[in-house]
């Protein structure tokens, strides 16, 4: 058997009503569960709030889970707007997006909140999956590596191993994101296996390999073969590109 992790998940971001999103989700959910396409790639959907619990009753576990974008940082009470992990847990969403770059850079969102993020969703048992990534002045500075190790270790690698081998992490550069552009196979490769090593060198007793990185920023069709078959990338998060079916499931053929 592979130990190799895979994994394909759509953001969907803020896109589709309820009807265009259900439509959208039951035609993925038929689609994966009838095809010929990898068996062992597991999808997920990360889907509006408005969303979760319609489209969790849709779908065919075997193959498809679904996932809230964001939760609060707070267990319940007076925070007007926010939707907490307790209750993405009881509409049966299974994992929650925390730290994505739009998170970070539109609504501000600090390292120290998204701990407690990724803290409250393991208490409902829903899985994180945790993004990082560096801006491109980052990148140019020369500081990829330092702003993911810190990103990393602020906010995510103190949970247990036994939460970590059921997390997720996806590595999106701010850069890559919804720009069109990629980065090359060899720059995500770099990184993931950067991000794996602090996986290693922190949780002694696992094997790393077990943990599945994604890959977010701009994957498409024409670009997704050459991603995936990198050694340390194990699927994608994938934005634009999962907003049509046809586009999606090519990028699932291509694993
Ligand atoms: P794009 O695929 O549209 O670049 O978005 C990537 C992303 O942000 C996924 O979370």
């Amino acid at each position: 058997m592979e130990l190799k992790p895979k994994i394909l998940a759509g953001n969907w971001k803020m896109n589709t009503d309820l009807q265009e999103g259900m439509k959208l989700a039951s035609t993925i959910d038929k689609w994966v569960n009838g095809c010929t396409a990898d068996p062992h790639v597991r999808i997920i959907l990360a889907v509006p709030f408005t969303h979760l619990a319609e489209i969790t009753g849709l779908m065919d576990y075997r193959r498809v889970s679904v996932a809230a974008q964001n939760c609060a940082a707070f267990e319940k009470g007076a925070y007007t707007g926010e939707v907490s992990a307790a209750m993405i847990k009881s509409v049966g969403a299974h994992y929650c997006i925390i730290g994505h770059s739009e998170r970070r850079h539109v609504f501000n969102e600090k390292n120290e909140a998204l701990k407690a993020k990724v803290d409250l969703c393991l208490k409902h048992a829903v899985r994180p999956i945790f993004c990082c990534g560096e801006t491109l002045d980052e990148r140019k500075a020369g500081k990829q590596n330092e702003v993911i190790r810190e990103q990393l270790e602020t906010s995510f690698l103190h949970i247990a191993p036994e939460d970590l081998k059921r997390s997720i992490i996806a590595y999106e550069p701010v850069w890559a994101i919804g720009t069109g552009e990629t980065a090359s196979p060899e720059q995500a490769q770099q990184m993931h296996a950067f991000i794996r090593k602090l996986v290693a060198e922190k949780y002694e007793n696992l094997n790393a390999q077990e943990i599945p990185i994604l890959y977010g920023g701009s994957m498409k069709p024409d670009n997704a073969e050459d991603l995936l078959k990198q050694p340390d990338i194990n699927g994608g998060l994938v934005g634009g590109a999962s907003l049509k079916v046809e586009s999606f499931i090519d990028i699932l053929k291509a694993f």
